[in-house]
């Protein structure tokens, strides 16, 4: 199927599919859901685990000059209040007055001139207002002003008003950054396409300090990394975009902002965004409680607020973009020349939530059972395998084609030396995407499976 056009049936297979094999599901289903909200089943689990332990690995992990946070999600008011999130963190409102549907102003088509409900279609809709995307709740057992708070809606402030306790905890010198994924939450008006607009979501956050002049080098430096890292989880550059933001629709600190857009079946949708944010959150948070937030630079014997670029990513969206690019359905025909529909994810390994599926030929022969289940424990400790003895071995191989499993073992007869010596010991290996077998000794399963997963 074409990516490139919007396909409302395309999405739908991609819902489906994360349904019936426990990729996602709406939250609370059994009541009927919450809007906005889902909960990832246990191969969503996965797949989200190992994108953001690759996000951390290459962000923080494999670079000297970055460290970790993991800040609360519930924060001092006051971060709000400085941050100007409290007074103007809101999107405009509108109402149908046909309807009554709660829409944002901002995304509405036109019909004849005058805004369109794309509910009901009704044109009589109420003048926008500001509505502010934060959850509010109070802390203690009091509930008045001054005990309000806000579930954060991203986690970047977290980074901001910790700065001067990492940098003089982490002996970390310009340019240097801090990393963060974490839990954000946002009360959106009109939570839709699935995940990608969720009310609760997951952020892969840095925060990249750095002299004022190094600021717009960063931002191109930080875009082609980024750029770099959606390659490493296998989403193919040509369903990237990436749309620089003019001056005018820029954030008033910003000095330069890029959004990574992909191009999901709904349409080219923002990513991620990276953003050169001058020195305005230091500041605000400085002036604000009267605390330094200040760099000494040895060197010049300069104090100075450092600037700030920041790759801003969603695990949520990325996780989708993910399923996105990897669905696919393509027709098979088999040996006997019976064709059929083989619906595949096509995950890169390094990401896929099952690495390796095993499976001994036949579940009733307790020699092929016994050491197809040694095979899956020796490699337990090290990947997510998956054992499965039920059903014809194309069964549990198009099982594993849905689940996005890059690589199947087979256990048989050669297998436990039942057809002579020369093939006892080997395995066949199955690949997804070519559907080609190799013969493997068991010897080098492991490190031909580990290779391919890093
Ligand atoms: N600190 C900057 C910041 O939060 P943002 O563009 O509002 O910037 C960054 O959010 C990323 O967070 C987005 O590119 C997107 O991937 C993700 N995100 C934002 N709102 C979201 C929502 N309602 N549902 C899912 N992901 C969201």
């Amino acid at each position: 199927m074409a990516l490139d056009k919007p396909s409302t049936e395309r999405m739908e297979r991609i819902v489906s599919l994360c349904k019936r094999r426990g990729f996602i599901f709406q939250t609370s289903e059994i009541y009927g859901g919450l809007n906005g909200f889902w909960d990832y089943g246990p191969l969503g689990t996965e797949l989200k685990r190992n994108l953001k332990e690759l996000w951390w690995r290459r962000m923080v992990r494999e670079r000297d000059d970055v460290v970790g946070l993991d800040g609360a999600i519930l924060m001092n008011r006051q971060v709000w209040v400085a941050s100007g999130h409290e007074a103007t963190f809101s999107d405009p409102m509108v109402d149908c007055r046909n309807c009554k549907s709660r829409l944002r102003g901002d995304q509405l088509a036109k019909k004849n001139g005058q805004r369109q409900c794309p509910v009901c279609g009704g044109t009589d809709l109420t003048e926008p207002r500001a509505f502010n995307l934060m959850f509010k709740t109070y802390v203690g057992a009091t509930e008045d002003e001054s005990t309000v708070s806000y579930l954060r809606p991203e986690t970047a402030q977290a980074i901001f008003v910790q700065f001067k306790n990492v940098l003089e905890t982490s002996r970390q010198k310009l340019p240097f950054g801090i990393a963060q994924i974490g839990k954000a939450f946002r009360n959106e008006i009109n939570p839709r396409n699935f995940t990608f607009r969720s009310r609760e979501f997951e952020q892969m956050e840095l925060e990249y300090f750095c002299r004022p002049e190094q600021g717009l080098e960063l931002l191109e430096y930080w875009l082609k990394e980024r750029l770099k890292f959606y390659e490493d989880v296998g989403i193919a550059s040509d369903l990237l975009h990436v749309h620089k933001i003019p001056p005018e629709e820029r954030a008033h600190y910003s000095k330069g902002t890029y959004d990574i857009e992909f191009a999901f079946p709904f349409g080219v949708q923002e990513l991620e965004g990276i953003a050169y944010r001058s020195d305005f959150d230091l500041t605000q948070h400085q002036n604000a409680s009267g605390k330094s937030l200040d760099y000494f630079d040895e060197d010049s014997k300069q104090r100075f607020v450092p600037h700030v670029v920041e790759p801003s990513a969603g695990v949520d969206r990325t996780v989708l973009a993910l399923l996105c690019a990897g669905y696919d359905e393509e027709v098979v025909t088999d040996e006997k020349g019976k064709s059929e529909t083989r619906t595949v994810l096509r995950f890169h390994p390094r990401v896929a939530p099952i690495k390796c599926g095993i499976f001994p030929l036949l579940k009733n022969n307790e020699r092929l059972v016994r050491q197809a289940r040694d095979i899956a424990d020796s490699l337990r400790s090290e990947m997510m395998v998956f054992y499965d003895e039920a059903g014809a071995i194309g069964r549990r191989y198009r099982r594993q084609d849905e689940a996005g499993t890059p690589f199947c073992v087979t256990v048989d007869f050669d297998t436990i030396g039942e057809n002579g010596p020369a093939n006892k010991d080997t395995v066949t290996v199955r690949y997804r995407d070519s559907m080609k077998q190799d013969r493997i000794p068991i010897a080098e399963l492991s490190d031909m499976l580990r290779e391919k997963i890093r």
